[in-house]
């Protein structure tokens, strides 16, 4: 069943019933300033960090799901009713939710009265700003009450939600005219407050959330509400809320609106007072007096709509499949910007309070949406970098406030160093700027011991050569890109983490992963070392590499298949020798994209073993037969049940390797056909299966072995968005920026035509058509660049601003 459908021309995923299979939601802010919003209002608002810097509060994993939220409710007569039907949960004579790019508009009609919820953060600004617009629809002249709702948080969104013996005692609110301020702890150490305002004088207001709603009632039923008048209440201490009480009268036909300000303020220390006790507000009055007419609410909304327009203008796809073109030109790469944004830290399914940016995650998150915003994926690539150890190691995890490497998390994952030079590689062949390079950068955030950002290239190859085990494969460490393969660590204790837990000492287990790594981006080293005139060091590692392949194709090779690693012992993981978990497919995937047995058969008969052992209907799972019992030697792996998350579930970040595997030898429809299978928008129509947004991936799809095989989990804030993207832009459909060119090698399924692709590169926009005559998956016949034959299927830069014809055709 479907739950509402895609509106492409508005680039927005209509809800047209409430009761979705699972809250779905949207976010709202592109800077600083975020919102979570569901398509029932639900969810919350943050300043930069979703732990520290909470506004408004929210509770995960409650009962009902998605209580609490931005809400207004509207008193008509006897009847009270949500525009987004949540809390109260009326029935509404119609209802949809528009999600679209930073926006979202929540709309409901009851009784003649139409009610539409727009809400939205303008751009450079620090605040959310909602517009209601009422309607009378019907013939009759109707007298509403409206009253709006936020729960402050105490800002500490963790201390929040633990810490009640002094929370219930610091609260502290204002209220001058129709703005209510939240001012905790302002006094002592924080330079911030928060307020909420309405364009209109009201009629009264709350800011106390007992009095609001009632000991014993739930958001659903407020006595304020029912009782059709506020308390005027101000909070000391418990809970503060924001409510606004609005009396509004509208003859048939007549339309109002009012315009909502939720804010985030703040005051240098000697500017932090107006008066004794009294806050200085001036900043406040500013943001609320630049949205405060209906026309200034357009202009921002039109701003936010042109800024989308850009960034989706860089790369925009025509295909013959409307599925396809709007997961390439409007969702996936939506999706990506919000995952750089958010890094993991905060969705429904990630509470903002446990992670920080993750090494290898935000490395990775950077080759989705660097073509967009390449200056903040610069910024954001020198920040990653300078986490990182002198010997190459990298903290795990660094926190976005600080910019600094968590101890907590602590290290020695050994993928992660290897990620840097992915990320590098990618912005520099999206700019053509070299100059990051010789930026200098600190390691372990430590300005006297900064180094030119290549050297961290260096660090990062060389901390694998550095680290090479028994079998001369890379020690894997504490895990590497599979976090739960936890090698080393052999944890009988529920109450640690396989993560930061004491390894065992003298741990050797190698990873075959990180080899097929190593030799992928490793190559990407030694070509970007001879670009910049370093023979000698890509002459030297080169010769890594070439030991490095010789050591996969000597104990990495099992057979039928790529080895996943070897454990403490010196034993196979990943083997026809073990009784579970026999393959696995992160080595598939990196082996073969990294080209080790391409050309003796054994890449194809891995990708054949893939589809045998771990192609499923809903996507490929990770590795196979899932574990059934508890292994001490491989961690936290085998702590899952049989189908999920690592353990056997379709781990949705990594099947776009298989894709990426197979474009390398050249089957088209296995590359797409895997790409259809987790792609959201072909499951719509299985949403009560899939459950999460049919908009966006998943990390997690339940697995074949799993009890319910197609359950989603965890959607939004996953390596999924930009590899997925990755593998359809340059690997299937084939655009790939290079240093010197735009490299045009699609991969595609035999029946296509062709295709039409719009990309801007290097400042000129670049339309490619593709065709398929010969009904061929790989392979271009012919290159054409505004009208004259080309020697290759590269692009030369052309640098002169224009626009360029070039014509591709398979054969
Ligand atoms: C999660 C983590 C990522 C890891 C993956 C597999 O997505 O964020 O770092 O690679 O799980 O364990
Ligand atoms: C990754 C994995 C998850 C694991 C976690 C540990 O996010 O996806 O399964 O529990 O890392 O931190």
């Amino acid at each position: 069943m479907k739950y509402g459908h895609f509106d492409d021309a508005a680039r927005e995923y209509v809800i047209t019933e409430p009761k979705t299979p699972y809250p779905w939601i949207n976010y709202l802010g592109n800077h600083d300033f975020f919102t979570l919003i569901s398509n029932t209002s639900g969810g919350y608002t943050f300043y930069k960090d979703a732990k520290f810097r909470r506004l408004t509060r929210y509770r995960y994993n409650n009962v009902p799901i998605d209580n609490g939220g931005k809400y207004f409710y509207i008193k008509d007569g006897d009847t009270i009713w949500n525009p987004g039907w949540k809390p109260v949960k009326t029935k509404l004579d119609s209802y949809s939710c528009r999600h679209g790019m930073s926006y979202t508009i929540v709309r409901g009609e009851k009784n003649s009265i139409s009610a539409e919820a727009l809400y939205f953060v303008p751009l450079h600004c620090r605040g959310e700003v909602q517009r209601v617009r009422l309607k009378n629809t019907g013939s009759v002249k109707k007298s509403l009450k409206l009253f709006s709702f936020i729960e402050w948080c105490l800002w500490n969104a963790e201390d929040d939600m633990t810490n009640f013996q002094r929370n219930f005692s610091t609260g502290e609110v204002e209220v001058k005219d129709s703005v209510i301020f939240h001012k905790t702890e302002y006094k002592e150490r924080r330079n911030h407050f928060a307020f909420y305002s309405v364009n209109t004088p009201i009629k009264g207001f709350d800011t106390d959330r007992e009095a609001f709603i009632g000991l014993y009632n739930g958001f659903e039923n407020p006595d304020v509400v029912s009782d059709g008048k506020s308390k005027n209440t101000i909070a000391h201490g418990w809970s503060p809320v924001a409510s606004h009480y609005l009396e509004i009268e509208l003859n048939p036909g007549e339309e109002k609106d009012l315009i909502f300000v939720l804010g985030y303020i703040e005051n240098e220390d000697d500017k932090k007072w107006e008066s004794k006790g009294v806050i200085n507000k001036e900043k406040a009055y500013q943001m609320i007096s630049d949205f405060d007419s209906s026309e200034k609410v357009d202009r921002a909304l039109a701003e936010l709509r042109s800024y989308w327009d850009e960034l989706l203008s860089k790369y925009v796809l025509s295909s013959a499949d409307k599925k396809l073109d709007r997961m390439v030109n409007i969702w996936n790469q939506y999706q990506c910007m919000v995952t750089f944004n958010m890094s993991r830290s905060a969705s429904y399914f990630e509470s903002g309070i446990g992670r920080g940016m993750g090494f290898r995650d935000s490395n990775q998150d950077l080759i989705g949406f660097v073509h967009q915003v390449p200056d903040r994926a610069k910024e954001r690539i020198l920040d990653i970098a300078a986490t990182q150890f002198e010997n190459g190691s990298a903290y795990h995890q660094y926190q976005p406030l600080t910019k600094r490497g968590n101890d907590a998390i602590g290290g020695n994952f050994n993928d992660d160093p290897l990620w840097l030079i992915l990320s590098t590689t990618a912005y520099i062949k999206e700019t053509g700027d070299f100059s990051i390079l010789d930026e200098m950068v600190p390691f372990d955030n430590d300005e006297s011991k900064a180094k030119s950002h290549f050297e961290h290239l260096e660090a990062s190859f060389y901390h694998i050569v550095n680290n090479l085990g028994p079998h001369n494969l890379p020690l894997i460490g504490r895990a590497d890109w599979n976090d739960c393969l936890n090698l080393n660590c052999f944890s009988s204790n529920p109450n640690e983490s396989f993560q930061t837990t004491e390894n065992k000492k003298g741990g050797t287990a190698e990873s075959v992963m990180i080899a097929g790594l190593f030799v992928l981006y490793g190559n990407e080293f030694v070509t970007l070392c001879e670009k910049i005139g370093k023979s000698d060091e890509a002459k030297t590692a080169q010769k890594h590499i070439n030991d490095m392949i010789e050591a996969i194709n000597q104990h990495g090779w099992d057979g039928n298949w790529f080895v996943r690693a070897y454990d403490f012992f010196g034993k196979k993981v990943g083997s026809d020798e073990n009784e579970e978990g026999k393959i696995f497919i992160e080595s598939q995937g990196f082996c073969t994209m990294a080209g080790i047995g391409a050309e003796d058969g054994r890449a194809k008969q891995a990708l054949d073993s893939v589809k045998e052992r771990l192609d499923c209907e809903y996507g490929i799972v990770l590795n196979n037969p899932a574990f059934t019992k508890y292994y001490i030697e491989y961690g936290e792996i085998s702590t899952y049940p049989a189908g999920y998350k690592e353990n056997a579930g379709i781990f949705c970040h990594n099947n776009p390797w298989i894709m990426i595997g197979e474009t390398i030898i050249g089957r088209g429809d296995e590359a797409f056909n895997y790409y259809k299978k987790i792609a959201p928008s072909y499951l719509e129509d299985i949403s009560d299966l899939h459950r999460t947004e049919p908009y966006v991936y998943a990390q997690m799809i339940a697995g074949k072995d799993a009890f319910k095989p197609g359950e989603a989990k965890n959607s939004w804030l996953t390596g999924t968005a930009a590899w997925n993207y990755y593998a359809i832009t340059q690997y299937i459909l084939g655009i790939q920026p290079d240093y010197d060119g735009l490299v045009i090698e699609p991969c595609i399924p035999k029946k296509w035509d062709g295709f039409k692709i719009t990309r801007k590169f290097r400042g000129d926009t670049y339309h490619i058509t593709v065709k398929n005559p010969a009904h061929v998956s790989k392979g271009v016949k012919t290159t054409e660049l505004d009208g004259n034959a080309l020697a290759s299927n590269k692009i030369p830069i052309v640098e002169d601003g224009r626009e360029h014809e070039v014509t591709i055709v398979l054969g």
